[in-house]
């Protein structure tokens, strides 16, 4: 579904990707982890095109990415989640998403007078937003949701893109260990053929999640393999070895 191949980019002096390989097959579950400056949430950016890569390439269902801009491949079926924006947080969780429907459906929409959305896109918002968990709270007030929901929305909108790919930065950071349970609990209940690639810190998740894992050291991909590989692979240990993030 996803594949990069050689992917380079430099800051500078500084490598920050270094012909960076890496496949995802539909439905792949696939974990990216690497210390911090590793170059993680960098090749994140190169994919979604908000960076442009020094060379390489990127190919999402065999359609080369790399000339589309940033709102072209996330219409190809990149996506990722970002931080819900101001914008957001004096609609309800109904609303957002509905307007993220709406979006995707090409319906026109004024900046004001936004809150309108047809039944359809109604339906489909508050169906998705129960299977990420806030069936409950399609009428709050984004900005006063605990900041683990406003998490659990962002899933959401990003899944109103209907995407191919979805990419997970570091979802659940800054949430309490209960939250972040809770937004795992739903990214393992995504859809099957949504192919995932995860960047997480916390280890017992990444385990838990992931059927392969890539590591990036230094911008470059250090191994890449089945989780009890990763986990026996005495190069990966020295990596963490003295870290709080110890595998
Ligand atoms: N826009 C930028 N300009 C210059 N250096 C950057 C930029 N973005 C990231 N870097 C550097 O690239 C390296 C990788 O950063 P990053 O991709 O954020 O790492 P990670 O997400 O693995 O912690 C770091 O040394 C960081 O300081
Ligand atoms: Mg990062």
């Amino acid at each position: 579904m996803l594949e990069v191949s050689q992917l380079s980019k430099n800051f500078g002096a500084l490598a920050a990707t270094q012909s960076v390989s890496l496949k995802l097959a539909p439905g792949a579950r696939h974990a990216l982890i690497g210390p911090n400056g590793a170059g993680k949430t960098t090749l994140i950016n190169l994919l979604t095109g908000n960076l442009r890569p020094d060379a390489g390439s990127i190919t999402l269902a065999g359609e080369d990415m790399v000339p589309l801009k940033a709102h072209q491949r996330a219409r190809a079926g990149l996506a990722r989640t970002y931080q819900i924006n101001s914008l957001f947080l004096e609609f309800t969780p109904l609303e957002s998403v509905a307007v993220a429907i709406a979006q995707r459906e090409g319906q026109a929409f004024r900046l004001f007078g936004f809150r309108k959305f047809g039944a359809a896109a109604g339906e489909e918002a508050a169906a998705l937003l129960e299977a990420v968990g806030l069936g409950s709270h399609l009428h709050d007030r984004v900005s006063l949701m605990p900041y683990g929901q406003q998490r659990l929305l962002e899933v959401a909108l990003a899944l109103a893109g209907k995407p191919k790919v979805l990419l997970l930065d570091e979802p659940a950071a800054g949430v309490s260990n209960e939250a972040s349970r809770r937004l795992f609990d739903v990214i393992e209940k995504l859809p099957a053929d949504l192919a995932i690639l995860l960047i997480e810190h916390d280890m017992r998740l990444v385990f838990r999640f992931a059927h392969r894992i890539s590591v990036l050291v230094g911008g470059a991909v250090l191994t890449e393999g089945l989780p009890s590989e990763i986990a026996a692979d005495p190069r990966v240990r020295e990596v963490y070895l003295g870290s709080r993030h110890a595998a």
